[in-house]
């Protein structure tokens, strides 16, 4: 009997995560469904029916192969280590485990060999803005040296979950009543306030993901600084990151340039990235991809490749994901299909 785990299953990428399992068929026999006390007893979809909630505790984890952690980095760091101590092995798409030294990284396109080495029973899943960019990064890597990337992000309202969504929904629903006086370059006299968002983000842009550490940069940029380092084996690679919220549900986009050893040779870079796992590549200009078009699918979609106009050495690229898909679930699904596979 192989068991999995959820933890955090009726949050948005516990939703996902619920799909994709079924979808991608997890040889499992049985699925566990844990989240927060108050949904505790409800049945929530399950492929063609419906499991009953469970609590957090011990034993929810007695005889699971794989549990998969989405319920934020708190429960993780203290639930993490109970879980893979009594047997499961833990995929966890929070941040509380990604730089430890001893638990792998893992983009399931990039390194999945990596997920197999997990000393204490943890493996990471990347963050959502990091595996939007690492498959490209992995191609320039190979094909001419890798030593500095500025990626800008703009990113979806439902990187902050069921809670974000809602809120842009919201204040879209609010601000959309004000379009004569938007318009006009006129400021509504009660901005709507946010729970989640630092701003109003309804017709907005707001160059602030999660909060800031005393470097300026918020936690989210050293995210995108620090974690392509590890995936890529790169210990050096230069990273001057930007990370912004856009009003936009689901699906993160990345603007990127990117500089190399040796000069870039774009055909040869468009061929690697057709060839490249989870990678579909625009050839047109007028071809790239966008949010709105990429939600719900499986994933990275680059577009805009272009030469640096000043550094034959340098390139840029517009990459596109489901923050919730290929920038959680699926790529945590992806990593319990290898473990299982390898005998979890
Ligand atoms: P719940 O729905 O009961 O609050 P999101 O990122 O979309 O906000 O989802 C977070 C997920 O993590 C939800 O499934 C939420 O459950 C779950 N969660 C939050 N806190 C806990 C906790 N202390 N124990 C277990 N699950 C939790």
């Amino acid at each position: 009997m192989t068991r999995a785990v959820i933890v955090g299953a009726t949050g948005a990428v516990g939703e996902d995560l619920r799909r994709i399992m079924v979808e991608r068929q997890l040889p499992v026999d049985e699925v566990r469904l844990v989240a927060s006390p108050r949904s505790v007893g409800r049945r929530v979809p399950f492929g063609d029916g419906e499991l009953e909630v469970q609590a957090l505790a011990p034993g929810a984890f007695d005889g699971a192969a794989v549990a998969f952690f989405s319920a934020g980095g708190g429960v993780s760091r203290e639930w993490a280590p109970a879980a893979a101590a009594r047997g499961a092995v833990v995929v966890d798409n929070s941040s509380a485990w990604r730089m430890h030294p001893q638990v792998p990284l893992v983009d399931a396109d990039v390194n999945p060999a990596a997920a197999l080495d997990h000393p204490l029973g943890i493996v990471a899943n990347p963050n959502c803005t990091t595996l939007t960019i690492t498959p490209v990064l992995a191609c320039l890597r190979d094909l001419a040296g890798l030593v500095a990337i500025t990626p800008t992000s703009f990113q979806a309202a439902g990187g902050s979950g069921q809670q974000g969504m809602e809120e842009l929904a919201e204040q879209t629903a609010k601000l959309a009543g004000e379009r004569d006086l938007l318009r006009r370059g006129g400021r509504p006299e009660a901005l709507p306030e946010g729970r989640v968002f630092p701003r109003p983000l309804a017709f907005n842009v707001v160059p602030q993901c999660m909060g800031f550490d005393e470097s300026g940069y918020t936690v989210e940029e050293l995210k995108l600084r620090n974690e392509p380092r590890k995936i890529l084996g790169l210990p050096d690679l230069a990273s001057h990151p930007t990370c912004v919220r856009v009003p936009v549900m689901v699906g993160h986009s990345v603007s990127v340039r990117a500089v190399c050893e040796r000069p870039v040779d774009l055909a040869a870079l468009r061929e690697r990235l057709a060839g490249a796992p989870g990678v579909t590549v625009a050839g047109d200009p007028a071809g790239y991809p966008t949010p709105l078009e990429v939600a719900g699918t499986d994933g990275v979609f680059v577009g805009r490749v272009r030469a640096d106009l000043a550094d034959p050495c340098a390139v840029l690229f517009w990459s596109v994901a489901d923050n919730l898909r290929k920038g959680a679930a699926l790529n945590a699904v992806q990593i319990g299909e290898a473990l299982l596979a390898a005998g979890a």
